[in-house]
C-alpha cells in the first residue's frame, strides 16, 4: 500500500434481531469485532461490483481432473495459452494416482477472468472447478 487511509467512525442503527444474527454470523466466521467484519463485507461487495463493471480483479481458478484422459490435459493447456495475458502463475498438485489439482492465479478484467474460468470448467473430464475472485488491491 502506498496510500495511508485514516480511520473514520460512524454510527449504525440496526434492528435488534438483525444485529443479533449479525453477531452470531461474524462469531461463526471467526471475527472478534464488528468493525473488521463490516469492513470485509463492504470490500466483498466492492469486489463483486468491480467484477461486474469490468475493473481489474485478481483471483484463482481451481480445477480437479483425471490426468489419464490425455485430451483433457491438452485442452486445458491450449485454453491457458490462449489466455496467457491474464494468467500470473499456475500450480499443479498430483492429488492421488488419478487426480490432479491445478490452481491458476489470474489478474485481469472481470469478464476476461470469467471467460477463462468458464472455458476451463466446461472441458469434458474436469471434475470440479471454482473461481474465487478477490480485489486486485486497489
Ligand atoms: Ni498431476
Amino acid at each position: 500500500m502506498t496510500r495511508k487511509t485514516s480511520l473514520s467512525r460512524f454510527g449504525v442503527s440496526l434492528e435488534g434481531d438483525l444485529l443479533e444474527r449479525f453477531d452470531a454470523y461474524i462469531a461463526s466466521e471467526g471475527y472478534d469485532n464488528r468493525s473488521k467484519a463490516i469492513a470485509d463485507l463492504i470490500r466483498k461487495e466492492f469486489v463483486s461490483d468491480d467484477f461486474k463493471k469490468g475493473a481489474i480483479v485478481a483471483g484463482a481458478v481451481t480445477l480437479v481432473y483425471d490426468h489419464h484422459r490425455r485430451e483433457v490435459v491438452n485442452r486445458l493447456m491450449d485454453i491457458q495459452h490462449d489466455h496467457g495475458g491474464i494468467i500470473i502463475s499456475s500450480q499443479h498438485v498430483h492429488l492421488d494416482h488419478d487426480n490432479c489439482l491445478e490452481i491458476i492465479a489470474v489478474k485481469g478484467r472481470g469478464a476476461e477472468v470469467k471467460l477463462l474460468a468458464d472455458a476451463l470448467k466446461s472441458v469434458k473430464g474436469v471434475k470440479h472447478a471454482t473461481l474465487s475472485v478477490t480485489s486486485a488491491g486497489k
